[in-house]
């Protein structure tokens, strides 16, 4: 059977940003720039490259300027056009969206990811998506979600998208208890929520990237909370074993954590390094300060 396609993706965009104040007391965490563009249009972009049509923020009053970065700025193009800035206008233009295209569901308290995710069930229906977390930004050659969109073409059901970490952090992220810890692609036997170093199954973390089937919400009903008192997605999925197929999927390429101050410095470099347009002045900076 041929698996069903995935055209619409969510991006949880309600959290408060708390490990980045000041930056974030007004200025939504999404809004942070890797080079010149913002953490919520690197994951659109990577999520267009997957195939993904139809983009749903979660976001909160107070994060309206998501909406605006998408919609178009008359005031602005208009300028462009007048300057003759047809490069600058068509990038502009590149990422406008109207709203059959890019929608915005309200989460009001931080309920946790479950919850967010939750919260696109009517928008979602009975298809499988995918969620991207803005705050994990993969550099890489082929998007991270593009290369689990072609490992769920190949064994379908629910993917997530895994890496090594240290031991002693284990306690901040999901933990999977997998077949074969060292393949791309294996069958998830159990996972939980930020464990404790004695209660990890493993040291292989599930990353802010994952394809789900619509059956995720059966559990994510139940508003059930878990670790930190919050509603977590992973327990839902990890409900889902046994009844569906969960893989976790190793990608390729380099992942930075854009919520911490060091992960977000580290892709900045990243990311300068990795552009034709600015790698070589960027290089000599570096060993200037150096
Ligand atoms: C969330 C998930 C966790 C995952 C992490 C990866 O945690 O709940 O399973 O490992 O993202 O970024 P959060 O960072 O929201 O605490």
């Amino acid at each position: 059977m041929l698996n069903k396609p995935i055209k619409k993706a969510v991006f949880p965009a309600a959290g408060l940003g708390t490990r980045f104040l000041p930056a974030t007391k007004i200025m939504p965490k999404e809004m942070l720039t890797l080079v010149d563009k913002p953490l919520i249009q690197h994951a659109i972009e990577e999520a267009r490259e997957a195939g993904i049509e139809e983009f749903i923020i979660i976001i909160n009053s107070g994060k309206e300027v998501l909406k605006d970065h998408f919609i178009a700025n008359d005031a602005l193009n208009e300028l462009l056009i007048s300057r003759k800035k047809q490069e600058d206008l068509d990038f502009i233009r590149s990422f406008e969206m109207d709203e059959s295209h890019i929608k915005f569901v309200y989460q009001e308290k931080p309920l946790g990811l479950g919850h967010a995710v939750w919260c696109a069930k009517d928008l979602i229906g009975d298809e499988p998506f995918a969620v991207i977390s803005c705050d994990d930004v993969v550099l890489s050659k082929r998007g991270c979600l593009a290369q689990m969109v072609d490992a769920y073409n190949a064994v379908g059901g629910n993917i997530l998208a895994a890496d090594t970490v240290p031991l002693e952090t284990v306690s901040r992220y999901g933990i999977l208890d997998v077949a074969n810890e060292d393949d791309r692609i294996t069958p998830i036997k159990g996972m939980v929520e930020k464990p404790t170093i004695e209660e990890a199954p493993s040291t292989l973390s599930i990353r802010g990237r994952y394809i789900l089937q619509p059956e995720i919400f059966n559990y994510l009903d139940n508003h059930v909370t878990g670790a930190g008192g919050e509603i977590q997605l992973t327990d839902s999925i990890a409900s889902l074993i046994g009844k569906q197929d969960v893989h976790a999927f190793r990608f390729d390429g380099q992942l930075f954590d854009c919520g911490s101050k060091l992960g977000y410095i580290q892709a900045t470099l990243a990311y300068a390094l990795d552009r034709e347009d600015l790698s070589a002045e960027v290089r000599k900076t570096i060993a200037q300060y150096l």
